[in-house]
């Protein structure tokens, strides 16, 4: 079975995150969010795979993975010029899936479930398509299944009136049969190919859709919120690393990783769940709070952080409380020695809550 991994769109929920690059590539629990689809997929026997690019920074995402050979998968990019919708990502695929069933991931969609049973029993199937549904509070945001005696009966795509709130998660089992119902499919209301009308087409030509009801963790990272929440529940299953030298007179608890070359200097705290890169220094009076997520080379000092991402080479030198707070890389919050004032350098659509 091949795979296909959507990378593209602007991400424009998550500006001023994703003025440099996709949003897929954001780290959540100091990984890129996209990399832990290619981990799925790869559980799941799944190694030959076409990640869809497009849109600001689109290279970034060829310069980390590469040819896949470093994360034991084989990559092939296919560029999207436009953000058309999943449905035509998808069908910019068909040469390279060929006759083969395969698997699609959105790139932002975090599951924390083994997916090999179900692309075990996808295979071994007859079914046209095999979808993963969550229960969702928010059902008009998704692709909704409607359900009735365990069979699907209809799709509909971010429904005013949901009839269930089943949402339909990012992952979709296919077969080629869904390309020729895209070359034939018209754009919605979003100017968008819905993957979820494809999906009803297929369904009301008498085709076999199956589904599983997914228990498990699932997000679809679509605003800071849902990247803090989805760091969290990863944080929350984390298997400790701790690489990293701390000085006497350090407190930690809890479950806490950290890479080499990192130092706790003595008189800083941390509580874990949380997880920090490489080389990095965390000063005294530095308290580091439980879903915590800190990338390399950063420098901490007198700050208090929780449920927060501070990406890589970050100097947070000031008495502040940071909270609920996605710090992008090279970033720095220090005290201003000369004047009791604050100074701003700020990227268009920062948002500050002082
Ligand atoms: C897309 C799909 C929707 C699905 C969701 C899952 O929504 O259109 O059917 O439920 O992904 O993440 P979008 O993120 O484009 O709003």
């Amino acid at each position: 079975m091949k795979g296909i991994i959507l990378h593209g769109g602007h991400g424009t929920r998550l500006r001023p995150l994703t003025h440099t690059g996709p949003k897929q590539l954001l780290p959540i629990a100091n990984k890129p969010m996209s990399q832990y689809c290619i981990e799925s997929m790869k559980e799941a026997g799944v190694t030959d795979i076409a990640i869809i690019i497009g849109g600001v920074g689109s290279n970034k995402v060829s310069e980390f993975y590469g040819n896949g050979e470093k994360f034991g998968v084989k990559i092939t990019y296919v560029k999207q010029d436009n953000p058309k919708g999943i449905a035509h990502a998808i069908g910019l695929c068909k040469d390279f899936i060929e006759n083969e069933k395969f698997l699609v991931f959105l790139g932002d969609n975090i599951i924390q479930k083994n997916i090999s049973n179900f692309s075990d029993e996808f295979l071994k199937s007859d079914y046209d398509a095999m979808i993963l549904l969550c229960e969702v509070d928010n059902p008009s945001r998704f692709g909704i299944a409607d359900i009735k005696n365990d069979k699907i009966i209809r799709i509909i795509e971010k429904p005013k009136d949901p009839p269930t709130n089943f949402a339909v998660t990012g992952i979709y089992f296919l077969t080629p049969k869904i390309f020729e119902i895209i070359e034939n499919l018209k754009p919605s209301w979003r100017d968008e190919l819905e993957i979820t009308d494809a999906l009803q087409i297929l369904l009301s030509k008498n085709n076999n859709i199956s589904y599983h009801l997914i228990t498990e963790y699932w997000k679809d990272t679509g605003t800071p919120e849902d990247i803090i929440h989805a760091n969290k529940s990863i944080l929350e299953n984390y298997v400790p690393v701790f690489n990293a030298k701390k000085e006497s007179g350090v407190v930690i608890t809890g479950d806490v990783s950290a890479g080499e070359g990192t130092i706790f200097k003595t008189g800083s705290k941390v509580n874990g769940p949380v997880i920090i890169g490489k080389d990095c220094i965390i000063e005294k009076n530095t308290v580091i709070n439980p879903n915590t997520s800190i990338g390399n080379n950063c420098i901490l000092s007198e700050c208090d952080i929780r449920n927060s991402i501070i990406m890589s080479n970050c100097e947070i030198q000031k008495d502040v409380k940071i909270r609920n707070s996605i710090i992008s890389s090279n970033s720095s919050i220090k005290q201003n020695e000369t004047i009791k004032e604050q100074v701003f350098l700020l990227g268009e659509g920062t948002k500050i809550f002082l």
